[in-house]
């Protein structure tokens, strides 16, 4: 991503941030919601474990991994304003400004059980991200990422948007980048849809896949990458 377009996201999500809606891509709080909890299941036992959240908006998903006990919780954005508020008002969390672009930044964050990348990927680039981010997670650990799909035709169109400012994975090239990762215990995916009746959730979970399925097209993903190592995830 290149510094305007980089620039160009920080003015869109400050806007976003400043009409103060808990969601920062103006959808509701049903679908913001849901989708933490799907990243917090996907992330295992989170007491005692070392968590970084990164793109981490207004810092739900790092105040809810302290909540259950973390022991450490440091949490990014590059939006300056939001992690200024957050310092003031939780200062148990460590809040930066940062991104995950900046491979000298995540190294002076330290190592972490388990890292978050929640609607981020697709507003960097997702290839050196995961690269810099996976260099992060400790021996044991894990990233946990959620995703629009490149493979969705919403998705699509989103990206005919943006143009070349908003690039989303899809499983293949998730599969083609993550057999470059060194030390990967497993991997595996799953997918997020939006139901016809969604009075109870928004959202309609796969199973988790660990390998490309034809035809395959949800509009989110959640993706699990898991290091080799002793933890007890
Ligand atoms: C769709 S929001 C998701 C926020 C949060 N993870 C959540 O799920 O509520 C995307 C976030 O990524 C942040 N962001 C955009 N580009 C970034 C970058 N290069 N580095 C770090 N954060 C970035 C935005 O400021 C925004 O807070």
């Amino acid at each position: 991503m290149t510094a305007t377009q980089q620039e160009a996201w920080v003015d869109y999500y400050r806007g976003i941030y400043a009409a103060g809606n808990s969601w920062l891509d103006c959808s509701n709080p049903r679908v913001h919601e849901q989708t933490f909890g799907i990243a917090i299941e996907a992330a295992g036992p989170i007491c005692g474990k070392r968590i970084l959240d990164i793109g981490c908006g207004r810092g739900q998903v790092a105040l809810a991994t302290a909540a259950l006990q973390a022991s450490d919780v440091v949490a990014v954005d590059i939006m300056s304003e939001s992690i200024e508020a957050c310092r003031a008002r939780h200062p148990h969390i460590t809040w930066e400004v940062g991104s995950p672009e900046d491979a000298e930044f995540c190294q002076s964050l330290g190592q972490f059980d388990i890292v978050f990348i929640i609607e981020l990927l697709q507003l960097v680039d997702w290839r050196q991200a995961l690269h810099i981010l996976w260099d992060r997670v400790s021996p044991g650990g894990r990233i946990v990422a959620i995703v629009p799909n490149e493979d969705n035709p919403i998705v699509c169109r989103t990206i005919a948007r943006f143009g070349g400012a908003y690039v989303a994975p899809n499983p293949a090239g998730l599969m083609e980048l993550i057999e470059q990762l060194p030390d990967v215990d497993c991997w595996a995916y799953r997918g997020m849809d939006f139901q016809q009746d969604q009075r109870i959730v928004p959202y309609a979970t796969s199973p988790w896949m660990t390998s490309i399925i034809e035809g395959f097209s949800s509009n989110r993903l959640v993706v699990v990458i898991s290091k080799n190592g002793c933890g007890d995830q």
